[in-house]
């Protein structure tokens, strides 16, 4: 499906979201060795559309898609599927993992700051594993981006590397969590791959991102936290 412009311009003291910040996950390199490193599962994303209530006619928003494996799943099981990402060479890999599995999906070259959704508001938008792309006062102003595309009632799913310990106990748990996740190289993620999210990248407290959901319109239906790194929100924009 041919691409078409959707975003609105942003002035000059806006963040600069099409610079990567942290890791590497731009380079052709990196794209190719996404899915592996991050364990994507096609049938995780299967349950997480299950979860949140997605079927045929669903208009869905994946922002930050990556290689579009939501979004794929999405479109097998008739949805309207958007996926928004700022990396062209993610946004080409998503393309063609939709061509092979012969569905249809709109892709959208965008970011959380400038997407500009059109037409009918969305019944759900999704976000995986990159809100911490933006720094916080940024971060506010993609969840007030999510939340003007969303429909009233509609659902909003936000799951990223968020810190729901202790800050006074924060080195502790930021050395175990690089210690259990980090791989050799060529096998995952590695140890300076987490070394680098943590110092270049901007994860933030659950507490900040509560108050910053509740500011952007959303009621939080359920949070989880998995592990003290890792959690989810699942909201309904009022
Ligand atoms: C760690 S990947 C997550 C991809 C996918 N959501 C997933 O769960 O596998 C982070 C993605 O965010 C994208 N990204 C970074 N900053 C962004 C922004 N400001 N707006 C939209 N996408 C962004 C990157 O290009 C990359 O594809």
């Amino acid at each position: 499906m041919p691409r078409s412009d959707t975003t609105t311009p942003r002035p000059a003291w806006s963040f600069r979201e099409y610079e990567p910040v942290g890791v590497d996950l731009g380079s052709p390199a990196a794209v190719s060795a996404y899915d592996r490193n991050q364990g994507t599962d096609p049938d995780a994303d299967d349950a997480l559309l299950d979860r949140l209530g997605v079927t045929a006619g669903t208009r869905l928003v994946d922002l930050a898609c990556g290689t579009g494996s939501l979004v794929v799943q999405a479109a097998r099981r008739g949805v309207e599927a958007h996926g928004v990402d700022v990396s062209e060479e993610m946004l080409a890999f998503a393309e063609a993992t939709a061509e092979r599995a012969d569905v249809s999906a709109h892709w959208h070259r965008a970011g959380f700051l400038d997407y500009d959704h059109r037409g009918r508001l969305a019944d759900v938008v999704t976000t995986r594993s990159a809100l911490h792309q933006l720094p916080d006062f940024w971060k506010q102003q993609a969840l007030l981006n999510a939340a003007a595309m969303l429909r009233p009632s509609g659902t909003f799913y936000l799951w990223d590397v968020i810190f729901s310990f202790e800050p006074a106990e924060s080195a502790e748990h930021l050395h175990r969590w690089i210690a259990t996740a980090a791989r050799p190289e060529g096998q995952g993620f590695t140890r300076a791959d987490f070394e680098a999210h943590v110092r270049e990248e901007f994860s933030t407290y659950a507490w900040i991102l509560e108050g910053m959901l509740d500011q952007a319109g959303f009621d939080i239906l359920s949070r989880a936290f998995p592990a003290p790194t890792h959690g989810e929100f699942v909201c309904r924009r009022r």
